[in-house]
């Protein structure tokens, strides 16, 4: 029987083995998927002897995204891009890593609109670590024009500067509402939003009312930031989405079955996210 897993530390939070082993019993795969709690000193070793293990391959959560991309063999483009791996797969028993989150980011956007192009928009993302870095990469390769960044820290805009090229500009307290004004598309990618961490405070009043508003928080399944996009008239779409997508490459190279995303799945997921809420 085959066996896929996901490792983090700590992994207790994952919902990926929900998602993969609905996906298992629903096209009648004879396999199993398992969270796995490897500490730090473990994972490149882990990923190193995948080959020679149970396992046919993996999902890497936090913290190991980074030092899973060393480990791997080989790592395709986005990966190198990002410098971290979010899946690893064997390929003629070499150990490969790949980083689905920015076509997971696309693909949820794409579901929930479909017809919303991302063409020449003007695009927000606030945030510069490694979930804005793999959502800014997947937008500049759907045709994104302009991405402006909002950030904490401003010498994190200026590494994207130099990665992404002229594309980046930082947006600063003095030109937001213009941007708002003319973006398309505002992605929040930092946690701030999620349970448990402080909440994102912006005003977004100027915002164009056509923008749609994206969070890649999903505990909750709307934030508070989303909930006052979509009270002022944005269309919004929260991070369930992006999670269900990101896992749809890794189960097709493992499983060889192209998963769907379907409602019957987002239900499940999130209720068990209200659940755990209410805990
Ligand atoms: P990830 O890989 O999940 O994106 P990360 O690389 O730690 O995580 O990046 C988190 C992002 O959220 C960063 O842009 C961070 O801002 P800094 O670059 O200033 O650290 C942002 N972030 C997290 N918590 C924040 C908070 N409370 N206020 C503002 N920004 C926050």
């Amino acid at each position: 029987m085959k066996k896929a897993c996901v490792i983090g530390w700590p992994i207790g939070h994952s919902r990926s083995p929900l998602i993969h082993n609905y996906w298992l019993k629903k096209y009648g795969i004879d396999a199993v998927y398992e969270k796995k709690a490897i500490e730090p000193e473990n994972v490149a070793q882990f990923i190193a002897n995948l080959a020679s293990s149970e396992f046919v391959g993996c999902n890497v959560t936090i913290p190991h995204k980074e030092p899973a991309f060393r480990a791997v063999a080989k790592a395709d483009e986005i990966a190198r891009r990002l410098g971290a791996v979010n899946t690893v797969y064997l390929k003629d028993g070499v150990v490969c890593g790949t980083n689905t989150d920015g076509e997971g980011f696309i693909a949820s956007l794409c579901h929930s609109y479909p017809a919303f192009s991302l063409r020449n928009k003007a695009a927000i993302i606030i945030g510069a670590g490694g979930a804005a870095k793999a959502i800014i990469g997947a937008l500049f390769d759907e045709g994104v024009d302009k991405i402006g960044i909002i950030n904490r820290t401003r010498e994190r805009i200026h590494d994207l500067q130099v990665q992404f090229g002229p594309g980046i500009y930082e947006i600063s307290k003095t030109n937001t509402n213009d941007a708002l004004k003319s973006c398309g598309l505002l992605v929040n990618t930092t946690s701030q939003g999620m349970e448990g961490q402080s909440s994102l405070d912006m005003e977004i009043q100027s915002l164009n009312p056509d923008a749609l508003v994206a969070d890649i928080v999903y505990t909750p399944l709307e934030t508070a930031f989303l909930a006052k996009a979509r009270q002022q008239g944005n269309p919004v779409l929260g991070g369930l989405g992006m999670l269900l997508h990101q896992a749809v490459r890794g189960f097709e190279l493992w499983f060889g079955v192209k998963p769907e995303v379907t409602a019957e799945l987002y239900e499940l997921i999130a209720a068990d996210v209200q659940k755990a809420h209410k805990q």
